[in-house]
């Protein structure tokens, strides 16, 4: 036996003792449990420290295990799942009588996906069963991307971390609500839109419009400790100078076309060209910023089309309200005019 097929077998039997299970996909590290068990779930939200009504995808090995889980799969969600699965997609629908409330936040859906990662598909493989896993990060900060990260932020609170190394995708999956008679987009990810609407040969409707609640999106999140500040992409330098000079740590993250652009702050990281390299390297950069001490972090926003439309969107939650005595930050937004 492999030491990876030990590991794998350890923690499906973490999983069947009602444990939790820190497991790598392409998109995110998961925080995983039994999806039938709702004992298990209630530990889940107790480590992430997450309101009950936020809702948990359910992470099964292939699309074949689907009927368990849902009560109707509408031929779209038929098509996405053939063409997307494994992959960085979400798919919410009916949910079957075998979830329990736990995991759905007592809706009436359930969010599913099968993960392309050879790890996870292992595990599922040999539990046998769907994991719930949300994000294995706190409650509303940024989403890990290697085990180290999960380590650090959950350490004793996961019974077992499988090390599956970093992240490809880097941002978590797209979710599609299939329960409306055109599906729409309730969260931008590793999957993009354009790609899902050639797959339907239609386009998507406006996610603003879906019947679907949708606990859990909340406008801050994905934050690192740092705040954040978002400013068109020709005042990145100006601005972060500015902040710098007023007293901050200022962490920069320069936009592509203002890489040779000298930046007097506190650390000055070169954003990639490449929508992929810059999703893969997202949550890292946040946390590394966090951690070389910047208290501010400024940058622009992408373009808002393929992976940029999913980085956009974590970056505007990372700049989301913050509460009212955090003078620092709204400071510069009142004095700079700053967009978020
Ligand atoms: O890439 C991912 O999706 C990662 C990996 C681990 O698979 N998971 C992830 O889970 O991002 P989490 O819990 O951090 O985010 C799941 C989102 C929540 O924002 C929740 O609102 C939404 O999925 N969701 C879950 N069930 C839903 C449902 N029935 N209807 C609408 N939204 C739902
Ligand atoms: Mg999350």
């Amino acid at each position: 036996m492999t030491a990876r097929t030990r590991d794998i077998e350890k923690a499906a039997g973490a999983l069947r003792a009602g444990g939790l299970v820190a497991l790598p996909t392409e998109t995110v590290y998961g925080l995983g449990a039994n999806a039938a068990d709702p004992a298990a779930l209630a530990r889940v939200f107790q480590a992430k420290g997450r309101p009950p009504s936020h809702p948990l995808i359910v992470h099964l090995c292939g699309p074949e295990h689907l009927d368990l889980w849902v009560e109707d799969v509408p031929p779209a969600a038929r098509l996405l799942a053939e063409h997307f699965w494994p992959g960085p997609l979400t798919l919410v629908l009916r949910r079957g009588r075998r979830v329990p409330r736990e995991a759905t936040g007592g809706l009436d859906t359930v969010a599913v996906r099968v993960p392309d990662h050879p790890v996870a598909l292992a595990l599922l493989a040999a539990f046998d069963g769907g994991v719930a896993a949300p994000s294995a990060n706190r409650f509303g900060s940024v989403s890990p991307t290697t085990a180290d990260h999960v380590r650090a932020e959950l350490g004793d609170a996961v019974d077992f971390v499988l090390d599956g190394g970093p992240c490809e995708v880097g941002v978590e999956s797209t979710i599609v609500d299939t329960t409306s008679e055109i599906p729409s987009i309730l969260r931008p990810g590793g999957v993009i839109r354009e790609d899902l609407e050639t797959v339907l040969g239609r386009p998507l409707a406006d996610g603003s419009t879906s019947r679907v609640r949708v606990p859990g999106q909340h406008p801050t999140h994905y934050a690192p400790r740092a705040r954040v500040v978002l400013v068109k992409p020709d005042k990145v330098v100006a601005e972060a100078e500015l902040a710098q000079e007023h007293g901050h740590q200022v962490g920069v993250l320069v936009p592509p076309a203002l890489a040779d652009a000298p930046v007097k702050a506190h650390a000055v990281v070169a954003l990639p060209r490449s929508m992929a390299a810059y999703a893969r390297g997202l949550y890292g950069l946040l946390r590394e910023l966090d951690q070389r001490g910047c208290d501010l972090i400024v940058t622009s926003l992408p373009v808002q089309q393929g992976l940029g439309l999913a980085i956009a969107n974590r970056l505007r939650r990372a700049a989301g309200p913050r509460p009212p005595n955090d003078t620092a930050t709204n400071a510069i937004r009142r004095q700079r005019g700053v967009s978020r």
